[in-house]
């Protein structure tokens, strides 16, 4: 029933629209039809009709370019009355709060209720949010000085969010006003990321470069006629520039795979020669720390869909960390495996050593950038701290899976989980 009479308000109302747009031409025509049954002598039965027909003809729908603007007019005019205030605010994603002048809630769509817990209908908002932002900002809307407004605000609980609030007068004399809550948190979380890492990267590259800084002023100074002391100065600048080169290699790979988040399809990558030519390309580096490197394959065809270059990369950081760190071990045992765990078929590739082990807390740490259990050890091995982070990055491109489990004194495993079916 509500409905129906909504329907028929708005019928009558567009009707109104097209009288009201047609008014010059319905005032012609009424004064000529005038002029013509004054002066011409045209009978009143004709009148009476012609009177109609004019205004039949400005109530018609408008038809043409001119017409169809004012079709659209009167088009919204109707979509908006049907539209309530409650629909609207449902379909903003956002927390959106509607207030009265004396700040308290009118309306909160779901979104607010979600965010903020404890907001009902006539709930005063100055209560509700106390921070000087929010007051602040309640009171230059609801003092009429200005039609809108944003501030940044923090909410603490249940867990710290970050929002830019805008405020507004709804205005048309309704005596409303809106809130709305843009969550700015994951936008915030990647500054502060791209900052650490812009830190961590200028301090790891900062250190060498102050080496080398100090080494040459010394052979300009007090080792200027000491051909020893210059040899050896000269082959610790010579790391320096090593371990300089290293990091922004590792750092444009980084980005590099950042590029390119999605892998070429189509392509497989034989396991046993790939993990085969990795053990052939560390043989000199595990010499240099005696290690022995064992391989234990499975039978038959290794094969898994993927980038041959990139797990290429996995496979010779894990190994070449089991080489350093777990130098101590003597031995690195090198597995591939068909797994039959019953989850989704694949093949692990585990890379075992015998050395000190990690510490149970740094194992979910591990794999961030620049992450590395003792500083010095990592830097006396040329390590840079990004080697497991390439590799958590390549594997989450492969569907692939890492798992590290580590006991200390004994030794760490690192397991590499790839799907058969890419
Ligand atoms: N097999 C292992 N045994 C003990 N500690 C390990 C082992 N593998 C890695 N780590 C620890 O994890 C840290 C991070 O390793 P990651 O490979 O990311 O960096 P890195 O080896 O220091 O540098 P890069 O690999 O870039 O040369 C290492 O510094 C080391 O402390
Ligand atoms: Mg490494």
């Amino acid at each position: 029933m509500a409905e129906q009479s909504a329907e028929q308000a708005s019928v009558a109302q567009a009707m109104a629209i097209r009288l009201w747009n047609s008014r010059w031409l319905l005032v012609a025509g009424v004064i000529g039809i005038l002029v013509a049954f004054a002066f011409a002598g045209i009978s009143a039965y004709v009148l009476v009709p012609a009177l109609l027909l004019l205004l039949a003809a400005a109530l018609l729908p408008a038809t043409g370019l001119r017409h169809s603007g004012e079709n659209a007019t009167a088009i919204e005019a109707i979509g908006l009355q049907r539209l309530s205030g409650e629909y609207l605010a449902a379909a903003v994603a956002d927390p959106l709060i509607i207030f009265d002048r004396s700040a308290a809630i009118v309306h909160a769509n779901a979104a607010a209720f979600a965010a903020f817990g404890g907001i009902a209908p006539g709930l005063s908002l100055p209560l509700k949010f106390r921070a000087p932002e929010m007051q602040t900002l309640l009171d230059s809307v609801l003092s009429g000085t200005i039609a809108s407004d944003v501030v940044d605000y923090t909410e603490k609980l249940p867990v710290e969010r970050a929002y830019r609030v805008s405020a507004s007068s709804v205005g048309h004399g309704t005596d409303l006003y809106v809130l709305v809550f843009k969550d700015q948190s994951e936008t915030r979380r990647i500054d502060r990321m791209r900052a650490d890492f812009i830190a961590n990267a200028s301090h790891e590259l900062r250190t060498p470069l102050a080496s080398i800084a100090g080494f040459i002023e010394t052979l300009r100074g007090p080792a200027r006629n000491d051909p020893a002391a210059r040899e050896q100065f000269l082959q610790i600048m010579q790391n320096q520039t090593g371990r300089m080169a290293r990091l922004i290699d590792d750092l444009l790979s980084l980005s590099r795979l950042e590029m390119k988040p999605y892998l070429k399809p189509g392509t497989e990558v034989d396991l046993r020669q790939t993990v085969d030519s990795v053990i052939d390309s560390l043989a000199p580096l595990a010499h240099e720390n005696s290690v022995v490197i064992e391989r234990d394959f499975a039978k038959g065809p290794l094969n898994v869909p993927g980038d041959r270059d990139e797990l290429f990369q996995v496979f010779e950081n894990l190994l070449e960390n089991a080489c350093k760190y777990g130098q101590s071990g003597g031995r690195v045992v090198v597995s591939i495996a068909h797994a039959d765990d019953g989850s989704e078929p694949g093949i692990d590739v585990t890379i075992r050593d015998f050395g000190p082990g990690i510490p149970e807390e740094h194992i979910p740490r591990i794999t961030e950038r620049f992450y590395r259990i003792d500083v010095e050890t990592s830097r006396t091995q040329k390590g840079t701290g990004l080697g497991l982070s390439i590799v958590k990055h390549i594997l989450t491109r492969h569907n692939a899976r890492l798992t590290i489990k580590s006991e200390v004194g004994k030794g760490a495993a690192f397991s590499v989980h790839l799907p058969t079916h890419g």
